[in-house]
């Protein structure tokens, strides 16, 4: 029997079959996909012990933050949103309210002290034993690290849309200067491919088109002898699924293997998300990100030969202790150069635990603003020229939703995953279409389905 249909959780919160009468279940997610996939962990693990889905806060027994550590405004919206919650909280102590993710493993128990009304705190590799937590009576908190948890027998709760997310591997070994990341999910752990591969039949079986396979250096995938390429490979396989999409890889662990992969197998999106963070070899250096400025721009080249429609985008930190304006203007400029189709710009944010967190920092937060603002203005006119070329050509577009804005109209991703808006003629959710693109902006296509 498959690990995943001999989940005893996965049955219990059947309909019929659970003794005791649901109870309501709110749940927010911030942060990464990894968040909304473990997420969706939580609702499967909770389903065995009764618990069921809310849409608002008031209707539920346990409110639930999933939380992200990335950076300290992340931490601080969360920390609002929680307080706010407990204040609204009308029923006493009947509903339970506890953060759970990287914010709560980063703080630990010491959040049931600075929280009044925190109820519990539970870390990513908690969430098993989260239905046990709930019943405790007084404030509790589960954040012991387990290198072997992947929740590989916890069949996930997934949502509605046409996408759907497949955690293969957990947790980062790189150890980065500046992240926070090793610290809160603990050392890399892949998931068995069977598993994986019979969740992407799940996946399909449950009208899903799109797969997006998650880690936190997912190209680091390693199971016995099948590594990422094999699994890309195996995945294409599965009938029925349309794309296959990943996130985020580590240029440094991008194998020629993989680059192959991706070249051979039409149903892996010509897109990645490849994290540069710095365009200045001193500063990658001191990141200690594994690899050079020049090895990714071999490395973006050898992408681009051997997938020439692919998309590429980045993560940018400004403002890392001791970046000058040498090294910005290096960033700057090899952006340029990579000719990035989207970034992630972010203002370095020092946190407790990392090694970069004893270094001074350099520039306030003024400066760092400033050099972020840049990047952004310069991202945005590289973006909309990118996309303006795309003008007259036709797209592929995987419809997901209704416009937001024009009446009557879709909007969805490409293989590019760039977002188009178009007039349908015949278009529906969940189908794929072709788009003539008609406008182009920054951010978003706009067109008429063909
Ligand atoms: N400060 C700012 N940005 C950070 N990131 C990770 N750690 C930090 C930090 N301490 C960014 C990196 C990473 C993305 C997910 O978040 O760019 O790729």
């Amino acid at each position: 029997m498959s690990l995943l249909s001999g989940n005893p959780q996965a049955s219990v919160g059947q309909p019929g079959q659970s003794a005791t009468p649901s109870k309501g279940l709110y749940l927010e997610s911030y942060g990464c996909q990894m968040n909304l996939a473990d997420s969706e962990i939580i609702l499967g693990s909770l389903a065995a012990h009764g618990y069921e889905p809310v849409e608002t806060a008031a209707q539920a027994d346990v409110v639930l933050l999933n939380t992200c550590a990335i950076r300290e405004h992340a931490e601080q919206r969360v920390a609002q949103r929680v307080r706010q919650l407990i204040a609204e909280r009308r029923d006493g102590r009947r509903m339970r309210i506890g953060l759970a993710g990287c914010m709560a493993q980063h703080h630990r128990e010491k959040l049931l002290d600075e929280i009044p009304g925190l109820d519990f705190v539970v870390g990513p590799d908690g969430y098993r034993r989260l239905g046990q937590l709930l019943e405790a009576g007084e404030a509790v908190a589960d954040v012991r690290l387990d290198q072997h948890e992947t929740y590989a027998d916890i069949a996930p709760r997934r949502g509605e849309g046409v996408r759907a997310w497949l955690t293969i591997m957990r947790g980062c070994n790189r150890l980065c200067t500046f992240c926070v990341v090793p610290f809160v999910r603990g050392r890399e752990r892949s998931l068995p491919p069977e598993v994986l591969i019979e969740d992407l039949e799940n996946i399909v079986a449950q009208g899903y088109k799109e797969v997006v396979m998650l880690g936190q250096t997912v190209n680091a995938y390693s199971y016995g002898d099948v590594d990422f390429a094999q699994l890309l490979e195996r995945a294409a396989e599965v009938d029925g699924i349309e794309r296959i999409r990943y996130t985020s890889p580590h240029p440094a662990d991008m194998s020629e293997r993989t680059i192959e992969t991706l070249a051979r197998t039409p149903k892996v999106s010509p897109y990645v998300h490849l994290p540069l963070q710095s365009g200045s070899d001193r500063m990658l250096s001191a990141m200690e990100r594994g690899h050079d400025v020049d090895q990714y721009r071999r490395l973006l080249a050898k992408l681009r030969d051997a997938v020439p429609a692919i998309a590429v985008s980045t993560d940018i930190i400004v403002g890392y202790p001791g970046e000058t304006d040498e090294d910005f203007e290096a960033t700057s400029a090899f952006m340029e150069e990579m000719n990035f189709d989207h970034a992630f710009l972010f203002k370095y944010s020092a946190r407790e635990g990392t090694r970069a967190f004893k270094l001074e920092e350099t520039l306030s937060e003024d400066e760092k603003g400033a050099r972020l603002q840049r990047l952004i203005a310069e991202q945005e006119a590289r973006a909309a020229r990118i996309n303006q070329e795309l003008l007259g050509s036709v797209t592929e577009v995987l419809v997901e939703s209704k416009a937001k804005k024009q009446e009557g109209w879709l909007a969805g991703k490409n293989p590019q995953f760039k977002t188009v808006v178009f007039d349908p003629r015949t278009a529906a959710i969940g189908e794929l279409v072709k788009v003539r693109i008609e406008a182009a902006g920054s951010h978003t296509l706009r067109g008429r389905q063909v």
